[in-house]
């Protein structure tokens, strides 16, 4: 058998980067000698082995072909007789498509080092449709690579169009799509992820929601860009230039869903629209399954974006209901990836990225002005039961309304 490092590893070597998971073909073996040599399956009729001391991945040479519609469509036929250029064939991109023996003698039948060059995500072959995943995993190396000048071959976003428009994508699970979306989020242009999957037409099947940004105008004077979904793509440029988390990144794509509801008589003002967005919000969280503090971070911000942006202005007693709402007493680090968003909705703005937010520091202050309220005197003084409650968020406003005439005196 001849064993070759496959995939990510050979680009990220040749690309300079650092190569953290390696992938490993094996060619003109069977499963029994894989498992004599002590290599672990990873799933039944699936032709991938662990290793047994390093845990790595190691295929089996394999062609697949299609059998059915989206994932779990595929059948695998693996056999020592299947090539190495057989199994290249059938992978997503050119630059993915090259193997490595032990001597690093590249194999690269399908020219991905001239595409390296080149700056191309370029597909393979026409079995790149067997898996509509690809063009989510295309627009996210173009989210990753965008910054060493790479792009996506019209001839590949040409492919994706098609695979787009044919009804495959929607074949795809909830959970493949997350694990994709999640990981382009993370990448430091997580806005190309988006600008990509909105050009070759799967953003209006994966998130319609998104998507009808484009072309809904916002008032000038506070959006020097004008338009909504510029504004979103700014705003997840900003959540990455500033290294937020991911359930940030996620409520900052999310957070003005509600401004493609305006009809367009209303138009540039989205009267409402915090309110409006959440069902949308609700809809694009529950099509992904995201995880929990994903979603429960995009629906408070949507709801609350813009009491952050006005908080310098909000009564005591409109401060005291956002705390409420947040539970900043017992999750505190959840108010802060709220300021974070609010932060980078506010910087995403065309000229405005660098402004100042002083917003932020005056919510934390609120915050901790609240949190003083001690509840043990309350006891003392007998109160229980709901009585407690409203005598702790009388106290609680008490400290709010100190800290408001404090912060503009
Ligand atoms: N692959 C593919 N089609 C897919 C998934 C994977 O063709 N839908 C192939 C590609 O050759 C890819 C390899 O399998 O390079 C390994 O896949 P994976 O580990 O998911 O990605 P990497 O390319 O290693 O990239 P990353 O750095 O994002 O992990």
């Amino acid at each position: 058998m001849q064993i070759y490092k496959v995939g990510g590893a050979v680009r990220d070597r040749l690309l300079g980067k650092p190569v953290t998971d390696i992938d490993w073909v094996v060619v003109g073996a069977t499963t029994e000698e894989m498992l004599a040599k002590g290599f672990r399956p990873v799933g039944a009729d699936f032709p991938v082995f662990l290793h047994p001391k390093s845990g790595e991945e190691y295929a089996l040479a394999r062609t697949e072909r299609k059998s059915g519609r989206g994932y779990g469509g595929f059948t695998f036929h693996a056999s020592p007789e299947v090539t190495l250029e057989e199994d290249l064939i059938r992978r997503d991109l050119t630059i993915n498509a090259m193997a490595e023996d032990d001597q690093q003698n590249l194999t690269d039948p399908f020219h991905g080092q001239r595409d390296l060059e080149a700056r191309l995500l370029r597909h393979v072959s026409p079995a790149f449709a067997e898996d509509p995943l690809r063009v989510l995993r295309v627009a996210r190396f173009a989210a990753r690579y965008t910054g060493l000048g790479f792009t996506v071959a019209p001839e590949t976003l040409e492919l994706m169009r098609q695979l787009s428009e044919s009804g495959e994508l929607e074949a795809l699970t909830a959970e493949r799509s997350w694990k994709e979306i999640s990981r382009a989020l993370m990448e430091d242009q997580p806005q190309v992820f988006i600008e990509v999957l909105r050009e070759c037409g799967a953003l209006k099947v994966l998130m319609p929601e998104v998507d009808a940004l484009f072309g809904v105008p916002q008032p000038e004077a506070h959006h020097p860009e004008i338009d909504t979904g510029v504004h979103t793509l700014s705003v997840l440029e900003q959540a990455a230039r500033h290294k937020q988390p991911l359930t940030v990144r996620w409520a900052c794509l999310l957070h003005d869903l509600g401004k493609g509801l305006t009809p367009e008589e209303e138009w540039p003002r989205h009267n409402a629209h915090e309110h409006k967005g959440l069902k949308l919000i609700k809809a694009v969280n529950e099509r992904f399954k995201a995880p929990k503090d994903c979603q429960e971070l995009a629906l408070l911000v949507g709801e609350y974006h813009t009491h952050g942006h006005r908080a310098l202005e909000l009564k005591p007693s409109t401060l005291l209901e956002l705390l409420q709402s947040f539970d900043v007493y017992r999750r505190p680090q959840r108010f802060e990836e709220f300021i974070a968003a609010c932060e980078m909705d506010a910087r995403g703005r065309k000229g405005l990225e660098q402004r100042s937010y002083p917003q932020a520091d005056y919510l934390r202050g609120a915050a901790n002005a609240a949190r003083t309220v001690a509840v043990q005197p309350l006891l003392e003084k007998g109160f229980k039961g709901p009585e407690l409650g409203e005598a702790i968020k009388r106290e609680r406003l008490k400290a709010l309304k100190a800290y408001k005439d404090a912060a503009s005196a």
